[in-house]
């Protein structure tokens, strides 16, 4: 039976330490960090994703504005709003919450934040300096997963690594950290042949396809860390990650839980990535207008 990766508590300390951090800024006489965070239309998902981020936000004591934006704003008044912000002095870091609609062109969006608030990281001037192995905000969830697989204190170094999905915002700069720790790392796909031989070489499988169940025990190499990524609404309203959980427990080592896994990870990251925004601007007010 493997260990459960508890994605909560960990997130709680990691929050908990943040609210202790602000407090001392603001009780030092400092401005509270701001994390303003825009939502455009009524995706139920996004809207509960973003309920998640403003309320940690509230816990750790960030101000977070939300900026709720009807589904037909045009791309220039959306790309307006951010210019917006970027100006502000105030704020530390903005969310645009994605997928946008699709008249919108996210990529000029992404383009658009400001390189130091960039808190998520998909600025591609940030992803550019992730990939090079230069200061950057890196990414939430695979901040995350890469906390959560420290977590178990099982060294990353010199393990098979092997992450299935490809996607900007997950599967790819996951590769990287991985990398980064010494993994010998390999990136599966839906094109990959004979996905199962490979997921069983990883001392560390990460799973973000976005496809329930779909990473069985028979997958899993004995006493590996398994971290699902996956959050999948069932047909029934329930919550299922990219794991067999019931027969994957048995085989693996460690595990995370869908809920309680990733998902509280990456707000707890987000909040991390703020705070860090936050200390530049306060140790050097006016360097992030030159970016
Ligand atoms: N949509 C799904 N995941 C994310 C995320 O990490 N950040 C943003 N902005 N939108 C998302």
């Amino acid at each position: 039976m493997s260990k459960i990766i508890d994605g909560k508590a960990l997130s709680m300390s990691i929050k908990e330490d943040i609210k202790d951090k602000v407090s001392a800024a603001v009780s030092a006489g400092l401005r509270r960090p701001c994390l303003a965070v825009l939502i455009v239309g009524d995706n139920p998902a996004s809207r509960s994703y973003v309920k998640g981020k403003v309320s940690a936000a509230e816990f750790v004591g960030i101000d977070s504005p939300l900026i709720e934006l009807p589904e037909s704003i045009s791309n220039e008044e959306l790309l307006a709003e951010v210019r917006r912000l970027n100006e502000d002095p105030s704020v530390d870091g903005i969310l645009v919450q994605l997928p946008l609609p699709g008249h919108i062109d996210a990529d000029a969006v992404l383009d658009a934040i400001a390189v130091s608030k960039d808190v998520d990281g998909f600025n591609p001037a940030n992803v550019a300096a992730l990939w090079l192995g230069r200061p950057c905000f890196v990414p939430c969830t695979p901040r995350g997963v890469i906390s959560l697989i420290e977590s178990t204190g099982v060294e990353i170094s010199g393990k098979t690594a092997v992450v299935v999905g490809r996607s900007n915002i997950v599967g790819k700069p996951v590769a990287k950290l991985l990398l980064d720790r010494n993994a010998t790392v390999t990136i599966a796909h839906s094109r990959t042949k004979d996905l199962a031989s490979v997921t069983r070489q990883a001392d560390i499988l990460v799973a973000a396809v976005g496809c329930p169940g779909m990473i069985s025990a028979d997958m899993i190499k004995p006493g590996a860390v398994v971290i699902d990524v996956g959050i999948n609404r069932t047909a029934d309203g329930r919550l299922a990650g990219d794991v067999d959980y019931e027969g994957a427990s048995e085989v693996a080592g460690y595990i995370t839980p869908v809920p309680g896994g990733v998902g509280p990870m990456t707000i707890a990251m987000l909040m991390e990535n703020t705070f860090e925004s936050y200390s530049h601007s306060m140790v050097a007010p006016g360097l992030e207008e030159m970016s």
